[in-house]
């Protein structure tokens, strides 16, 4: 098996587990115990720990999360029943017997660790998983004394373990490459986002979230730990002083960086007042301090340098990659923006003098080793892979299910642009990362700075559409591959390509009127012209946000193959794209006659919206050429921006609630 960016192009040979052990009930076995178990209701679970309150509240606990998924209704009582049935927790290691992945989260203590491994390798099969939680004992060292290393490795998840979705996989020298394959897939295709990353000392989170904390320890001699923890509000949702409150981390602090400074020199000891402080006097999260601004400037010098410092650290030793980094650093850590966008912003010579003077401050830290615009140059929101002479372009954005901006779509561009005229390649396929979504739509967390504002979000429909614009004058052929939803302005991505093919589980839907808004990036005027038999189902899609499934988008046309699962969908979209090298496409400038919309059904929608769009996609339909008619896609849409609906339909998505399209007409 290849090694694909994006872990679904191929499936494994390793089926998925049927029995998994987690040996240790604190807080985050039982927790990743509850991710499994969602996942794949009818897994065996099996918990172990050597006290029996901690396996009784670890099974506590399980109810209680079931319940309030229900709650919630994100789960029904029948899936949660089957969540919380299967698991046993138990004192006795002989429970372990015919797990097929044992995952250890015991305390962080290498001799325990060694004797754990050496109690299941007893056992299990000589082929079944064994993966250690640690999150800063290297592979190398915990799994030394292994009969069978090849099976073995670092999974190391970040809380809460049960939604949280980044987990770094790592890449030991001893494991077995199929191996890493394998638990990349599995978080993936259920629902996590895997960071593959080089066995070092703290693998590549926790070198910047320790160092992180052990700096802001380092600056307690100029500034008081709510002051630092109020500067540090600029880049995280939670200080350092704050979460190490919370996660009661300094003896980790201290375990980690000593760790970091046995192997890689002085420079990363633990601030000796570590070992005198159990709790931090510090605001509580999510509240500051106002700081004087000299000492502000101090403080923010000193975290971005550590910060910086540590990024170009990681990127230079090859630990994880760009984009992984700022992921992680976003998912797992709280970051509001990964630390190569916060370099991006600041400027080179902003950051050239603030890592001179961490320099100054902090001698022996790394520096960079190459000219800082080389370490910009990645991809930020897509995965790039190459199947038979097609790149697989993976939409990769899984805080907000794949929606795109603008940034994103001109991502998109590049990638094409950069590899179109290369003769070895035949054509391009879109798809989605993750077992879920193909993509969510348009950001809607971009939305409301538009608001209000025709001529800003037209011209935000006109920047998001600049690669569908290339997609139209495409010789090359483009395939989407949908994998779960398309929605909103990921399916007027998808329309845009030269064919369309789904998984079986697929839905194509325009949820925007649900927002008070309309697709104002071709979804009023595409669909038609290119299907026009289907004008009567676009019409209820876009008045009703009416849900299409795969099947019924293969019935109408709009589909041209559907597939069992995300290798296959790969698969059958590079056939298409070889099918269709070569073949002219339709043009789509003629105006097209579509059906009158009749009197719509009482929908709950907003009526002026719903106005909007009937008059958009007649006028767009007579428009004579499709340029024009996308124009009146974009200007509809700015319109909208201005409704009374659309800021009510955004903040009801904001603040997870039903809109209330009565009182905004
Ligand atoms: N833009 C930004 N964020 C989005 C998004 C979008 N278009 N679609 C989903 N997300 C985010 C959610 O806010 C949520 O983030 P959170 O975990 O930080 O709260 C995350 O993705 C997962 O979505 P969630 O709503 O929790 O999942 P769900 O299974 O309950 O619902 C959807 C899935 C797709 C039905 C729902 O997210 C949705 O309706 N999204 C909006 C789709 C839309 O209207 N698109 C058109 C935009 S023009």
């Amino acid at each position: 098996m290849g090694s694909f960016q994006n872990p679904l192009i191929e499936t494994p040979a390793r089926r998925l587990p049927g029995r998994i052990a987690i040996i240790g009930a604190g807080t985050i076995g039982p927790d990743i115990g509850y991710y499994l178990k969602s996942a794949l209701p009818d897994l065996q679970l099996v918990l172990v720990d050597i006290a029996q309150a901690s396996l009784d509240r670890a099974v506590a606990r399980f109810g209680e999360y079931a319940r309030k998924a229900v709650a919630r209704g994100r789960m029904s009582e029948a899936e949660a029943a089957r969540v919380t049935a299967g698991v046993q927790a138990t004192t006795d290691y002989a429970a372990l017997a015919g797990a097929d992945w044992v995952l250890e989260a015991a305390t962080e203590d290498l001799a325990l660790k060694r004797r754990i491994f050496a109690e299941v390798e007893a056992r299990i099969a000589a082929d079944a998983l064994i993966t250690s939680n640690t999150s800063s004992l290297p592979a190398a060292q915990i799994f030394a004394g292994l009969r069978h290393p090849g099976r073995a490795t670092v999974t190391h998840f970040f809380a809460p373990a049960w939604r949280n979705p980044i987990v770094e996989v790592i890449a030991a020298a001893a494991t077995d490459p199929a191996v890493v394959e394998y638990l990349r897939w599995f978080f993936c295709t259920t629902g996590k986002v895997p960071l593959v990353t080089r066995d070092v000392e703290c693998f590549m989170l926790d070198r910047i979230f320790d160092n992180w904390c052990n700096d802001a320890a380092l600056c307690l001699e100029r500034a008081t730990a709510a002051e630092i923890d109020s500067v540090a509000a600029e880049f995280v949702s939670a200080g350092p002083f704050q979460v190490l409150n919370m996660a009661n981390g300094n003896p980790i602090i201290v375990e980690t960086n000593t760790l970091q400074a046995e192997v890689e020199g002085e420079h990363y000891r633990p601030a000796p007042i570590f070992r005198s402080v159990a709790s931090w006097a510090t605001q509580p999260i999510g509240r500051t301090v106002t700081v004087p601004e000299a000492t502000a400037a101090v403080v923010r010098d000193r975290l971005r340098g550590v910060l910086w410092s540590q990024t170009v650290d990681i990127l230079d030793r090859e630990i994880g990659t760009a984009a992984d980094l700022g992921l992680g650093c976003r998912l797992a850590l709280g970051f509001r923006e990964g630390p190569l966008d916060l370099m991006a912003a600041a400027g080179e010579a902003e950051v050239r003098r603030v890592l001179q003077r961490f320099a100054v401050e902090r001698p022996g830290m790394p520096q960079p080793r190459r000219a800082l615009a080389d370490y910009q140059r990645f991809e930020r929101g897509l995965l790039v892979d190459e199947v038979d002479g097609v790149r697989i372009i993976t939409l990769r954005r899984p805080e907000a299910m794949n929606a795109l901006h603008d940034g994103l779509n001109d991502e998109i561009l590049a990638v094409i642009r950069r590899h179109e005229a290369d003769p070895a390649v035949r054509g391009f396929v879109l798809a989605g990362y993750g077992p879920r979504a193909f993509c969510a739509g348009a950001d809607i967390g971009r939305f409301p700075t538009l608001l209000g504002d025709a001529a800003a979000a037209a011209q935000y429909g006109r920047d998001c559409s600049r690669v569908l614009v290339h997609l139209d004058a495409m010789s090359k052929p483009v395939v989407a591959a949908i994998n779960g939803v398309a929605l909103g302005g990921g399916l007027e991505l998808a329309m845009r390509c030269h064919a369309l093919v789904a998984t079986r589980g697929a839905r194509l839907q325009f949820p925007e009127i649900t927002l008070g808004i309309l697709p104002g990036i071709g979804g009023l005027a595409v669909p038609y012209r290119r299907w026009p038999q289907a004008a009567a189902l676009f019409h209820d899609m876009l008045r009703a946000a009416r849900r299409m499934d795969a099947g019924q988008a293969l019935a109408a046309g709009i589909l041209s193959g559907l597939a069992d699962d995300y290798a296959a969908l790969i698969r059958l979209a590079v056939s298409q794209v070889h099918a269709l090298a070569g073949q002219s496409r339709p043009a789509l400038d003629a105006p097209v006659a579509v059906p009158a919309f009749g009197a719509a059904a009482a929908t709950g929608f907003s009526r002026e919206v719903t106005a909007l769009i009937e008059d958009a996609v007649q006028r767009a339909a007579a428009a004579p050429t499709l340029a024009a008619a996308l124009e009146i896609g974009y200007q509809a849409f700015g319109r909208t921006a201005c409704t009374a609906a659309a800021r009510e339909g955004i903040a009801a998505f904001a603040e997870r609630r039903k809109p209330d399209f009565a009182r905004t007409g």
